[in-house]
């Protein structure tokens, strides 16, 4: 662990030199590299790394609320919250710590957050590094209140790619979709792949487990898998709101993507006693393994 604005942040490596940075702020992975070294999540070289606000990159939480559909801060608060390390993990499935260096976080609701959100729960996040470099994130969501409570939730993923208009993401064709852009009109996915020229905002509903996002400049692909996480938000920002964001640079849309694994569209709803697992797993491979390319 090393310290950053009095924040811990936990740097889990594997042996082939690949590596992954946790904050303690938000539970926000900040870094995830390869064996090379080479950065693959976005981080804005205006990004503020002081609580109390989430930083601009790398896989904010979204949770319990998603956006401005609610009346919490928006995507709620737990990227703006400390969360403590969890010395006592419950046991997960063997495959999940097998050969792979982890972390485990635990956020609860203070005082405070109760009055906001009257609900108890426990949040644990497992982030883990594979011996191949693929990064792994649980979410598990347990009521422990008296009454039912309902959420929804996000990774926020900012991958990072050599240049917007040379990406396409593949997975999404067919499926309906939010668009945020349009007051939320419901669409239908008509294209095979989908390519950017303008500002994003659109969320994919019950979409496959895997995702794919090729970036042919770098000859790259990332694979998204998910569990328990059925739509996708897509987001870029394009020129117009990158200027109106002051922890972004004005032309840094082009080297970013969001890409989310979430739940929103029909909100989670946890009886006392009970759990939710949302599941991410991301890959890195040569786009010349994907037969696609
Ligand atoms: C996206 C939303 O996921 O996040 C956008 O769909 C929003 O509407 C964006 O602008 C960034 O949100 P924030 O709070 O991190 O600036």
């Amino acid at each position: 662990t090393k310290d950053l604005n009095g924040v811990g942040q936990v740097v889990l490596r594997n042996p082939q030199g690949a590596s992954a940075q946790v904050s303690l702020h938000g539970g926000q992975v900040t870094s995830w590299r390869n064996e090379h070294g080479e950065e693959l999540l976005f981080t804005s070289s205006k990004a503020i790394f002081k609580p109390p606000k989430a930083m601009r990159g790398g896989i904010p939480i979204c949770f319990p609320q998603f956006g401005n559909c609610g009346s919490l801060e928006l995507h709620g608060f737990a990227r703006n919250k400390l969360w403590a390390i969890d010395d006592n993990p419950p046991v997960l499935r063997p495959n999940d710590s097998q050969g792979k260096s982890f972390v485990d976080l635990l956020l609860k609701p203070s005082e405070e957050d109760l009055k906001f959100w009257p609900h108890s729960f426990e949040f644990r996040l497992r982030v883990s590094l594979a011996m191949n470099g693929d990064l792994t994130l649980i979410s598990r969501v347990r009521n422990v209140n008296g009454k039912m409570f309902s959420f929804s939730f996000a990774y926020h993923t900012y991958f990072l790619v050599s240049d917007i208009s040379e990406v396409r993401i593949e997975g999404l064709e067919t499926c309906d979709y939010l668009d945020n852009l349009c007051h939320r009109e419901r669409f239908t996915e008509q294209g095979d792949a989908l390519t950017f020229e303008s500002e994003v905002d659109r969320l994919y509903l019950s979409s496959r487990k895997v995702i794919a996002v090729l970036d042919h400049e770098k000859k790259q692909t990332y694979v998204i898998r998910k569990e328990g996480l059925p739509d996708v938000v897509v987001w870029n920002p394009w020129e117009k709101k990158s200027k109106s964001m002051v922890d972004f640079g004005d032309e840094e849309y082009k080297q970013m993507l969001c890409v989310d694994a979430a739940a929103i569209e029909k909100p989670i709803t946890l009886k006392p006693g009970e759990e939710w697992t949302g599941r991410l797993q991301l890959s890195v491979v040569p786009s010349s393994f994907c037969s696609e390319n």
